[in-house]
């Protein structure tokens, strides 16, 4: 590292008395269903295909008995899939074992995904849905077993009946392992039809049923975001007309939910739906920020096979859109209305009487502003003005910060006069460097922005510091301009080791480890030090001007003031910084630096040393004008009392 270079000169002065209020829901978070972040991921159910709804449509190389084998142990067992009288319309598949086994036991064996991890001492909730459909099948055996054949613990449920059934038990395991399997058997001779077979582990985060893995969703909660959007991204409008996202397809018993393809390449349980997303959101006390499609499927449609990009957008027949107007506004009746409406009577039977405070609604995710885009929007947008005023709705401008649907998509927003314009951008270190002045020319008036997708992409789209400190600069410059950019949330928030189609992202995991970025750190830091003021902060330098950025904010419930400064120069700086215009500061403050070799990554992959970079805060004593040491490829955070708001 070189020496350091006291500069002559160089100051940041902080204009305290000319306080500027910005969103006080500036940084969240951005979940998309990609890279395993649902089912196998976030999700806490354990087993794979629970529902035997897997098809090519997920994968080329899926099917229905995709993540189940079968046991043939003393006895023969032919497996098929069948749809007549299903457990429900939504769900119309399920499997039957053709069993002739009066001596010994046949089955199935679930690997869960890449694995099961069971521990022990801790609760298993098994439950499944049979129909004894013809001969005489005999009692249901469930097991977890260890990969090495050790029972780890198993339970025994009744002779399924004629009609369909709900069986439930509950396995207490007895040992440990982090390849488990999930093994049912029984014996007999007949048919006997299976379908959602559920493995859950009873700790979730807060304990909720059907609820998230802990340790994921603690790590998610850690980074305290003001708001949660989600299910994307591209999940959210889909791959053709027939896979947009629809709400009311995700709520309700688990086995009444419409599973579909993801188009990731893997599959939707929707176990993972809009009730457990708002609880989620509440959970972790994040405002959520759905996103409905605008009645157009995602530009890319059918991409993946054709090579057409940005050429695939279709929109729902008009015929079919006052129907799909209706359920955006049932959406809203279901999160805010009361128990005596229609819609918020099933969010109370659901367990939640109290309304969830939906205020964002994004309509759309980075569309093309097409005539067919705009008349479906145009009938969303007016009819939820029209019933919830309140509401604040969110537009789309395209997938890149600049470019046609850009222009074309703020135009159309002005037009109509939307709330909020969602931007996408993923772009080199250098572009958020040179654009730290972009929303500086932001009109005041209108729509404002919700930054709704943003990640410094490096080399090998490597989470690396020179990234995350990119992106940390551009965050000083989103700080300053709160008044305009109301939201803003990194994309995307979660990647399943081996199991990702995107890269960079937050939070790097498997079923046992989780790795948290350098980028992770930023957003975290600059989630904790947020405020609901900004003061303006000059920097005079004689040189390396534009290698730093820098921002102030002020917490006016704590009457904290918090200083931001980010450096890409390859050498320290010493800076003066000017708090005069603070007439009640306290003398001390805490300093939290994140700093190391800008190329430096948190890798899960590299055994040795997964973690590289980290925040390490220490206290330092401040006056009105104090020095402070700028190090070289940091982001320091001077966090400092007030006896009371400026
Ligand atoms: O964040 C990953 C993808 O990037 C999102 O699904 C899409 O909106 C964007 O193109």
């Amino acid at each position: 590292m070189p020496e350091s270079t006291a500069l002559q000169n160089t100051s940041l002065t902080i204009q305290a008395d000319q306080p500027k209020p910005i969103s006080s829901d500036l940084f969240g978070i951005f979940f998309e269903d990609i890279n395993y972040s649902a089912d196998g991921g976030l999700y806490a159910e354990l087993i794979q295909n629970r529902s035997f709804e897997y098809t090519s449509a997920d994968n080329p190389d899926w099917n229905f008995f995709t993540g189940w084998e079968l046991i043939q142990d003393g006895g023969s067992c032919l497996v098929e899939l069948a749809d007549a009288s299903p457990i429900h319309p939504n769900n119309p598949h399920y499997v039957v074992l053709n069993i002739d086994s009066t001596s010994g036991e046949v089955g199935l064996i679930n690997q869960g995904f890449d694995g099961i991890v069971i521990r022990e001492g801790e609760f298993y909730d098994v439950s499944l849905f049979a129909r004894n459909l013809s001969g005489t099948i005999g009692t249901l055996t469930v097991r977890l077993v260890s990969r090495t054949g050790e029972i780890l613990g198993e339970a025994a449920l009744p002779k399924p009946t004629l009609d369909w059934a709900k069986y439930t038990t509950t396995i207490q395991a007895t040992g440990g392992d982090n390849y488990a399997r999930f093994v049912l058997v029984t014996s007999g001779s007949g048919a006997l039809a299976l379908d959602v077979i559920s493995l859950f582990p009873q700790k979730t985060f807060h304990n909720r049923a059907n609820g998230q893995r802990a340790d994921l969703a603690q790590v998610i909660a850690d980074l305290k975001p003001k708001f949660m959007r989600f299910p994307g991204g591209c999940l959210a409008h889909g791959d053709g007309l027939d896979n947009m996202y629809r709400w009311k397809d995700t709520i309700g018993p688990i086995e009444t939910r419409r599973e579909q393809f993801n188009i990731w390449n893997y599959h939707q349980s929707v176990g993972l739906g809009y009730f457990e997303y708002f609880q989620f959101c509440e959970d972790i006390g994040a405002k959520p920020v759905p996103i409905v499609p605008a009645g157009v499927c995602c530009p890319n449609t059918g991409a993946k096979f054709t090579g057409l990009w940005e050429q695939g957008q279709q929109g729902l027949p008009m015929e079919d859109m006052g129907e799909y107007v209706q359920e955006v506004l049932d959406l809203i009746e279901w999160a805010n209305g009361p128990i005596t409406s229609t819609w918020g009577a099933m969010r109370a039977e659901a367990g939640h009487p109290e309304p969830f405070g939906l205020k964002y609604l994004g309509v759309g995710n980075e569309e093309r502003i097409t005539p067919v885009f705009k008349e479906r929007f145009k009938m969303i947008f007016e009819a939820v003005k029209a019933k919830y005023p309140e509401i604040v709705i969110i537009g789309t401008s395209g997938p890149r910060p600049e470019g046609e649907d850009y222009d074309d998509g703020w135009s159309f927003a002005q037009e109509l006069n939307v709330d909020m314009v969602d931007e996408h951008g993923y772009k080199a270190p250098d572009w958020y460097w040179n654009n730290l002045h972009r929303f500086d020319s932001y009109a005041r008036e209108g729509a404002t922005v919700y930054l709704g997708e943003f990640a410094a992409h490096d080399m090998g789209r490597a989470n690396t510091l020179r990234s995350a400190l990119a992106e940390a600069a551009y965050m000083t410059s989103l700080e300053r301009n709160g008044d305009v950019v109301r939201l803003a949330s990194y994309a995307p928030l979660l990647a399943k080791q081996r199991r990702t189609q995107w890269l960079p992202d937050l939070i790097y995991f498997d079923n046992t480890q989780i790795t948290l970025s350098v980028n992770y750190y930023v957003q975290q830091l600059f989630s904790l030090n947020a405020g609901d003021v900004y003061l303006p902060i000059t920097i005079h330098m004689d040189t390396d001007e534009e290698n730093i950025a820098a921002s102030c904010v002020q917490d006016t419930t704590s009457g904290d003031i918090i200083i931001k400064i980010v450096s890409r120069s390859e050498v320290p700086l010493a800076a003066g910084i000017d708090l005069s215009s603070v007439s009640t500061l306290e003398p001390f403050a805490t300093c939290t630096v994140l700093t190391g070799d800008p190329l430096a990554v948190n890798n899960p992959n590299n055994f040795w040393r997964p973690v590289s970079v980290l925040p390490e805060t220490s206290n330092m004593a401040i006056s009105s004008v104090f020095n402070y040491e700028i190090p070289a490829y940091s982001l320091t955070i001077i966090r400092m009392s007030t006896s009371r708001s400026v």
